[in-house]
Order: C-alpha cells, then structure tokens, then sequence
C-alpha cells in the first residue's frame, strides 16, 4: 500500500467554464497524516512510553528503521495508551504532503516522495482554485473501514459551506459506502478507485508487506497491516472473482474468495474473519451514487493476481506472485467496477483525459 507509482488520469475540467465548482479531496489508505499521543504502561524498552502532546505518527519517515519500526507498529495498532487523532481537517496541507516534515526533502526526491495530492492540488491552484476554501481536504482515519471512519455529520458540514453555493465535486479513490446526497454534490471523481478488491492485501494479511525496505522483515510489519480492518475490506471480492479462480496456492490447500474464513484459519488471524464479514458489504452492492460519476484510473503495471506460497515459506516469507494486469496494486477488473453503471441512468463518463503521474508516496 506504501510507495506505489501509479498512473492516473485526470480530467480536465472546467476548461471552457467560468464557475469553478469546489472540490473535496478523499485519500485513499494511508493517504492521511495521524498523530498520535502516548500514556503507556507497557511497550517494548526502546520505546517511548509517554510524550505530552501529539506528534507526527504516520508517514514519519524515521520511524521506519530497525530499531523503532516495533514502536511504530505498537503505535499504529490502536494498543492501550494510544491516543490518535487525523489533523487537517477541511484544508488540503495534510493530504497534499503526508510526512510533515519532509515536505523540503522530498520535493527533490522523485519516487521516494511522501507527496500526495500536491502535484493536483498545485495544478488546481493554477486553474483559480484556493487551497482550504474552494478545494479542501477529507482526511480520516483509514485504518479502519468506512463503516464509522467519519461521520456523517462532519462530510455535512464542510459540504454545506460551499463558497459561492456551487456544489461540491468530490474526488476520491474508494466508492462511497452509501449513496450520496446529490442536493450539493455537483460530481464523483473517482481515481483508482477499488470497486471489487484487490489480491494485494491478501501479501499483506498473510506475511505482511515491508514495502520493499530492504532491512525490514514482512513479519515485523504485518502485526500493524493486520489490525486494519480497512485491509480486509479490500480483499477481492466474490462479485469480481469466480469461485474457482485460485487466489492463494500453498502446498495442501488453495484459496479462492470462498475460502476466506478458512485462510483466516491457517495464517492463525481468525480476528481477520470478523474484520472481513464486517466490511464485505460495504460496497458489494455498487449502488451508484446518484450524482455525475467520472472514474478514472491507471492500467498496464504488473499487478499481483495469484500468491504462490511453497512448503516452508508459507505463510512468512514472501510468495511468488503471478501477475495480472493493473495499477500495481488494484487488478484491472476492479478498476473498472464502475463500468457496471454505464449503462445506469444519471451516471456519465468522462469526456476528456489528460495523463497524470502521480505517485502515492
Ligand atoms: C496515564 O495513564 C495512567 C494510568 O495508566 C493514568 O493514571 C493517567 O491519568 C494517564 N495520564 C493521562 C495524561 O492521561
Ligand atoms: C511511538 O513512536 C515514537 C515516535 O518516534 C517512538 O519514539 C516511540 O517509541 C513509539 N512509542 C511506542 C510506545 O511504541
Ligand atoms: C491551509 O490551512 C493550513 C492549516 O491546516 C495552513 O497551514 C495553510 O497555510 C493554509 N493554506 C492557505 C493557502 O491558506
Ligand atoms: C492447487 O491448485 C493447483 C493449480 O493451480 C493444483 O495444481 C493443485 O493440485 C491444487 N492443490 C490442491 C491442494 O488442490
Ligand atoms: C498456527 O498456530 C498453530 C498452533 O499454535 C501452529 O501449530 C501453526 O504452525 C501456526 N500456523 C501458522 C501458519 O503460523
Ligand atoms: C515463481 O514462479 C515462476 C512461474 O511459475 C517460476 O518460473 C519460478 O521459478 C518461481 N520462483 C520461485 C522462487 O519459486
């Protein structure tokens, strides 16, 4: 989920128009800074146990060395003494950079960035667009999944302060968990958006993704990626894969999307289970959203379609991944769930394309 390049394609709105609509900006999974506070009475003796006030938990850069990824882990797993909180709240700094204290660094660090939705935010600027009035950002805690993220009452809120009274276009990457309210929602940009799951999380539930950081072990990480129930809403989807497409092989037992509470069963995450069958409906029925929907997404980068574990490797050391057509984390067929509206009335497809490079950190 971390340090993917990916490929988006933006449109190119509003050129021949005089009102510029305003525009919320969703991020995706770890697209949201979180602070953090501690009052601990247990963590592992190189770790702070207490600190007086908020600081900077996720994407602090440093954190990701030997001897504090096991405090980082503790930190981002919501133990007892944690105290979080997702600054930024209706301005655009906390999405547009994720590590705050690396903006300088990075503006020079090319696929390493922590940069989020600056480069689109800059271009936006340059459209007549002003940061935290007219384009704004909707950070929220995406560890957990969109049931309770944020409630209902704040999205309220900040749409119903619309600057000149033109409705909102919202830009985000995962489908909207219920429908919206289209009195104030002029459109639905989505930007890879995850209609049907991914194979992706499926390396991170069972041996866990160390982001290709030579010096981390995938286990030392997984704790964390596993206490995310936003990670088990993303596993595929049995609307998008077929009963018998094998998504995970091991010697003695293969795995489709009908052998979820099984998998669960012989990673020994059985809390998985309950995170999955909280989260599965979420969006499984595609309801769409009732409003102009424009859904843009990247394709032709290799894409993990199928995990094969051997014999001992199973399931800490990493698999060998088959790969499937995709952004580099969502498989095709996913990122195109929106196509089943197509044909649905009130929803329209874009029109203009212009290429983007973005890359999520
Ligand atoms: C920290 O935790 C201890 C007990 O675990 C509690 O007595 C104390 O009030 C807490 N301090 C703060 C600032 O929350
Ligand atoms: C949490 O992260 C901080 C920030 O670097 C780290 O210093 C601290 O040791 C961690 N705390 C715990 C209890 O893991
Ligand atoms: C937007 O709000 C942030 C605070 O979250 C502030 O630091 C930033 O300067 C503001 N940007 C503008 C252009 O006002
Ligand atoms: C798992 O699937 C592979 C084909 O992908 C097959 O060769 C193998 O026999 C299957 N294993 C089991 C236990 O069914
Ligand atoms: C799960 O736990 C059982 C009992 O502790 C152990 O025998 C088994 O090897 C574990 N399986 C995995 C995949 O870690
Ligand atoms: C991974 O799978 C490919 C294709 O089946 C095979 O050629 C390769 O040897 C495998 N690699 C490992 C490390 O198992």
């Amino acid at each position: 989920m971390f340090r993917l390049m990916f490929t988006v394609f933006f449109l190119a709105l509003y050129c021949d128009c005089k009102i510029l609509n305003p525009v919320i900006l969703v991020p995706g999974d770890g697209g949201s800074q979180i602070e953090a506070k501690l009052n601990k009475t247990t963590a592992n003796p190189f770790c702070y146990f207490h600190t007086e006030g908020y600081y900077n938990l996720w994407v602090n850069q440093e954190e990701l060395f030997p001897h504090t990824i096991t405090c980082f882990t503790d930190n981002m797993s919501n133990s007892p003494g944690v105290q979080t909180k997702i600054p930024g709240w209706g301005d655009t700094k906390t999405v547009e950079w994720l590590d705050p204290e690396h903006v300088a660094d990075i503006l020079t660090d090319g696929w390493k960035s922590t940069s989020y939705f600056s480069s689109i935010v800059n271009a936006m600027v340059e459209w007549g667009y002003e940061r935290n009035v007219s384009v704004r950002g909707a950070p929220y805690d995406f560890r957990k999944a969109a049931r309770n993220v944020c409630s209902k009452q704040q999205y309220k809120s900040s749409i119903a302060r619309p600057q000149h009274g033109e409705p909102y276009h919202i830009v985000l990457p995962k489908p909207p968990a219920t429908v919206m309210e289209n009195k104030f929602i002029q459109s639905f940009i989505t930007l890879a958006g995850v209609w049907g799951g991914s194979v992706k999380p499926l390396i991170l539930l069972a041996t866990g993704d160390n982001m290709d950081i030579p010096w981390l072990w995938p286990s030392q990480v997984r704790q964390q990626q596993r206490s995310m129930p936003s990670i088990a809403w993303l596993m595929p989807s049995d609307k998008f894969w077929e009963k018998d497409e094998i998504l995970v092989e091991r010697p003695g037992r293969n795995y489709t999307v009908n052998d979820y509470e099984q998998f669960f069963k012989d990673i020994n995450f059985t809390d998985g289970w309950y995170m999955r069958q909280d989260t599965a409906n979420l969006v499984r029925s595609l309801i769409p959203p009732g409003v102009e929907v424009h859904c843009l997404h990247g394709y032709g980068v290799p894409t993990p379609g199928k995990l094969v574990y051997k014999g001992h490797m199973w399931p800490d050391i990493k698999p060998n991944v088959t790969m499937d057509g995709g952004d580099g984390t969502v498989n095709i067929r996913s990122l195109q769930g929106c196509l089943l509206w197509q044909d649905l009335s009130q929803t329209y497809f874009l029109k203009f394309i212009w290429q983007w490079q973005f890359d999520l950190y």
